[in-house]
């Protein structure tokens, strides 16, 4: 029904794979990226092992009713990832209604689709209670309409073994692909995804160098978000706490005056980090461009279709390798496997091909050891990673740039929770963030070291930075870099210092809106619990009461706070003098909130101790308080909020809001507790922002 050069309906993906004469359509169902990431995946090594074209397909793009038409020496792919409380993300909506929906016709009439070959992976992370649900359920329904599964279902947890789940599932899949559709290995070919060019003229002023978006190389207004995000001036950074050098958080106030940009108490905000010098200058080394780092490079696709070029262009080797893709990371055992053919010596090639056959070598040495992509070159080919990396200690490797583009996923931006109120804080963000430092196990390679997480480390690195230098704005002038920071960041020694401007250090951001929200209504009771720096976002909730508090009392008294609902927060840290966070203010906040606001704090490893000598958390302490809590809820129509550790806290702290409704209601936990707990979820009145 249509034809050539795309016109007809766009929306129809059998008549595109027909007239781009592909045999494999991929739909991903992807909220931040990485399904789409592992959708591409699969479709370029379909094209490599089997030399077959796919059509890679964001679900929301095209119209199901004719998936029945799919010709039968094609096969369908679905990367579906599974978001929140078992739901789909946004893009697939209407795929999985569509499949799930025994009314939905296909062209056929029916809703079977006899014969049609499908492959299926999933997205999940396993500490929610629907692990990958929607794979789950897609794939039952699939084969109940008739559909065939290739191979086996695949099911990646994002929690912890994403990729090894992919590289786990994949092989058997493909060989039963190559069955299924008569194909063979060895078709393919090492085709590349895109062609680098170095430009000999070029205009300084359109060269990105680490901007964005064209907007913010152009400097043209326009709204801020996730495609264009504002480059905030830090106007406060200082750290709430530093164990040891061993956990550090910091505190980081950013502007957004001029902007544009509104927030809410309880948004989130994304930071996008760049990579620290030394893996900028270790890559550099490791591919022989150090000479060539600030050369002119444009990029092209191939195949647009299957591969984007992933960040802007025209830009430099040492702005691809700074700003935009993930050299931080550990490294993957894939990628070592396509390595490994540019290796400088055979040493170097066999000691790449065992890392990315040999799943065990690989755990112990990469795994284990932290390594990101850079030392992994420099310990194949034997140098020493514990040095500064120059290229004179450093093997280079000819590894094609069109290949390090391919192979490495672009940086992505993380996200905080917002600390602060803007009614309290106008045209600032506040975050609150603690330092992820790992400690590496040694490996006979490689010694036991600090490991440091990209973003936050950006943070405390940014802190150092613009303290140090001229930047007149910023709390405790004049700290020197701590022996326990490695690697400054560009902000101090970057050539044009994208960020640097005028002696005051900027961060990207944007803002992403939340649902986690105070109820309007100040007379509603609010109980909220996040320990550590899940309290981040209940200082906004605070701040946002005492601001609505002084509006309140400046009109018409402090008696017109007494019908107010009480603020329990509920909070938890290892010492009272070592890791409180923002201790001096809760007392502040109390005063101006006359009685309303109720603070628990569970010092864990101070006395007092439970009586069996464990220790005491938040959980305890709500279950102590469970009288008035119980009350606030049942009668008082009470809003709670659980902020922080998914894994462990905020399932105990279920459990004893469940046990103690249970109890409240004269039952059990298991059935009136549970039946409450279900109630609060669906009337939005029980609300979590939690990571793991
Ligand atoms: P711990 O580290 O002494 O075990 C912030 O990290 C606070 O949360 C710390 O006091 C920490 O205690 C505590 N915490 C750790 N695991 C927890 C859990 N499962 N439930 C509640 N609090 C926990």
């Amino acid at each position: 029904k249509s034809q050539a050069n795309g016109s007809g309906n766009p929306r129809d993906f059998v008549a595109k794979m027909k007239e781009t004469k592909k045999r494999i359509v991929i739909f991903y169902g992807s909220q931040t990226g990485t399904a789409e990431e592992y959708a591409i995946r699969l479709a370029k090594e379909a094209k490599q092992k089997f030399g077959l074209a796919s059509l890679v397909c964001d679900a929301e793009d095209y119209d199901y009713d004719n998936l029945d038409q799919v010709p039968e020496d094609c096969a369908v792919i679905f990367c579906m990832a599974t978001y929140g409380e078992g739901e789909p993300t946004d893009n697939a909506v209407q795929l999985t209604q569509n499949i799930a929906d025994d009314s939905f016709e296909f062209t056929n009439g029916s809703h079977r689709l006899e014969g049609l070959k499908y492959v299926i992976f999933g997205l999940g992370n396993k500490t929610y209670e629907h692990y990958n649900a929607i794979a789950r359920n897609m794939d039952n329904q699939l084969t109940a309409m008739g559909a065939v599964r290739i191979g086996e279902r695949g099911e990646g947890d994002d929690d912890k073994s994403m990729e090894e789940d992919y590289l786990e599932w994949k092989d058997g899949m493909w060989e039963a692909f190559a069955t299924a559709l008569g194909v063979e290995e060895g078709q393919g070919g090492d085709s590349p995804d895109f062609v680098v060019t170095e430009l000999d003229s070029h205009a300084p002023e359109k060269v990105y160098q680490g901007e964005l978006s064209a907007r913010a190389l152009t400097k043209t207004k326009g709204i801020h978000d996730a495609k264009n995000p504002y480059p905030a001036p830090i106007t406060a950074a200082r750290e709430l706490f530093a164990l040891d050098g061993e956990r550090n958080c910091v505190h980081i106030e950013i502007s957004i005056e001029g902007s544009g940009i509104a927030y809410q108490h309880g948004d989130h905000v994304g930071v996008w980090p760049s990579n620290s010098d030394v893996e900028v200058e270790r890559l550099l080394c490791a591919l022989g461009m150090h000479d060539k780092r600030d050369a002119v490079i444009g990029i092209e696709s191939l195949d647009p279709a299957l591969a984007k070029v992933p960040f802007p262009v025209p830009t430099t080797y040492a702005t691809v390798l700074r700003h935009y893709i993930d050299i931080s990371a550990v490294t993957g055992r894939q990628i070592l496997g396509v390595l490994s053919k540019f290796a400088p010596s055979p040493e170097a090639q066999a000691f790449m091909t065992r890392l990315n056959t040999d799943k065990e070598e690989y755990g112990r040495t990469v795994h284990n050891g932290c390594l990101k992509l850079g030392e992994v070159l420099q310990i194949a080919a034997g140098n020493d990673i514990h040095v500064k990396p120059t290229p004179e200690n450093t093997t280079a490797w000819a590894i094609p740039f069109d290949i390090i583009v391919s192979s490495i996923p672009r940086l992505q931006p993380r996200y905080y929770s917002i600390s602060s109120s803007p009614k309290l804080n106008p045209g600032s963000i506040h975050i609150t963030a603690v330092v992820l430092k790992y400690e590496s196990i040694a490996s006979e390679k490689v010694k036991q070291r600090w490991v440091y997480g990209v973003g936050s480390n950006f943070l405390l690195n940014l802190k150092f930075a613009a303290n140090k230098e001229n930047a007149p704005l910023l709390a405790r002038p004049g700290d020197e870099l701590p022996a326990h920071v490695t690697h400054p960041t560009y902000a101090i020694e970057g050539p044009r210092g994208a960020y640097q401007i005028e002696g005051i250090y900027k961060v990207p951001v944007h803002v992403r809106r939340s649902t986690f929200r105070l109820p309007t209504n100040p007379k509603t009771p609010v109980i909220m619990i996040g320990p550590g720096t899940g309290v981040a976002p209940f200082r906004g909730f605070i701040q946002e009461r005492v601001a609505l508090a002084r509006r309140t009392v400046e009109k018409n008294g402090a008696e017109a706070l007494a019908d107010w609902g009480n603020l329990w927060l509920f909070y938890g840290c290892r010492k009272s003098n070592e890791d409180f966070l923002y201790k001096d203010e809760w007392p502040e906040y109390a005063k101006e909130l006359n009685g309303k606001f109720k603070m628990f704090s569970a010092i864990s490893r101070e006395p007092p101790y439970k009586p069996d000598g464990s220790k005491i958390y938040v959980q305890d302490l709500i279950w102590e308080q469970r009288e008035g809590i119980s009350e606030a809820i049942l009668k008082g129509k009470a809003y709670i909020y659980i902020c922080g550790d998914a894994k462990s806290m905020s399932k105990s702290v279920e459990d004893c809001l469940q046990r103690m409704l249970g109890e409240a209601k004269g039952g059990s936990a298991e059935v009136e507790g549970a039946a409450e707990m279900k109630l609060l979820k669906e009337r939005s009145r029980l609300m979590l922002d939690v990571w793991s």
